[in-house]
């Protein structure tokens, strides 16, 4: 294990932010209207919290506009237990922990998931800029370095396939509405009418145009308080990368490929074969 993890029920996770608040991760109180976005890394997660946010207050840009995104739906796992008590109800918070080692009190909770997949190709390459440019990571290495770690699941938040496979448990019945960030990227707008529903909320026509075209890669890139530009260059350094990469799913989707993710990422196929990386993909 690397310096800068520390081992947490065979995960490793970065000690940044995580050595002072994961000893109260498993004791954290769930409220019954708490909503969780579920994600294995590089999946869509600051782009959910920028989302929930807005759908929860009948689309007011004042928190995206003035709360930092790591304050405004927390980092469960790398946050003050007491800053998450504070907050106001309904509390939206983000988390990338496999399903079983999610807190005592969730289980037995009606607080509502929002789990959001995305291509395991994609989630390897942006995983692997992600980790040029944060300093609280390991350095990748090569491509092909990185790639091997990843598959092996030698990574923060080990394997994507155990990530994603945990989370489908039946047990978690109709709390959970599972999203694919290729159905982000292809219609925003249902996808956020389907959230709207899930919660049990509305928003108007005109109030919901205006969150679509807020939560656009192109705007959300430019908000300082979505973009990370706030955070020390020590930490993150945008030079390397930044974290708005590309926002784009793979241009080519092998038919009939070995990981069919489009189609069938329920299917076992999924879990039991390696994923082909080829040199194009990587960028
Ligand atoms: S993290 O570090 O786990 O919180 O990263 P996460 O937010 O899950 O994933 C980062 C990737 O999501 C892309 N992103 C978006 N894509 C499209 N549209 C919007 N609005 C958007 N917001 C974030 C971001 O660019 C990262 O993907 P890559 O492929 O690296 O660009």
């Amino acid at each position: 294990l690397s310096q800068k993890y520390l081992a947490y029920h065979g995960l490793f996770l970065p000690k940044c932010g995580y050595e002072d608040n994961i000893k109260d991760f498993k004791t954290f109180k769930v409220q019954e209207d708490d909503v969780f976005v579920i994600t294995y890394p590089k999946s869509g997660t600051v782009w959910m919290q920028e989302i929930i946010p807005l759908l929860l207050n009948g689309g007011d840009f004042t928190p995206v506009q003035t709360i930092p995104n790591w304050e405004r739906v927390p980092w469960l796992e790398a946050t003050p237990a007491l800053f998450v008590d504070k907050m106001i109800s309904p509390r939206a918070m983000v988390s990338h922990m496999p399903y079983h080692l999610m807190p005592s009190s969730f289980f037995s909770s009606k607080a509502k998931i929002i789990y959001i997949t995305r291509d395991p190709r994609d989630v390897l390459v942006s995983s692997f800029h992600f980790h040029r440019m944060a300093n609280f990571l390991d350095d990748p290495g090569t491509f092909e370095e990185f790639a091997a770690k990843f598959l092996a699941g030698k990574v923060f938040y080990g394997k994507w396939a155990d990530h994603v496979k945990s989370w489908r448990n039946p047990d978690i019945g109709d709390r959970i509405l599972y999203i694919k960030y290729e159905e982000m990227i292809q219609d925003l707008r249902g996808v956020m009418e389907c959230i709207l529903c899930f919660l049990g909320k509305q928003l108007s026509e005109d109030a919901l145009d205006r969150v679509y075209e807020h939560c656009q890669f192109k705007n959300m890139k430019h908000n300082k308080m979505s973009n990370y530009s706030l955070v020390p260059e020590n930490f993150m350094d945008s030079s390397k990368s930044p974290f708005f990469r590309k926002g784009r799913q793979k241009k080519k989707i092998t038919k009939g490929g070995v990981i069919n993710y489009r189609m069938s990422f329920l299917e076992p196929v999924l879990y039991k074969k390696k994923p082909e990386i080829s040199m194009e993909d990587k960028s």
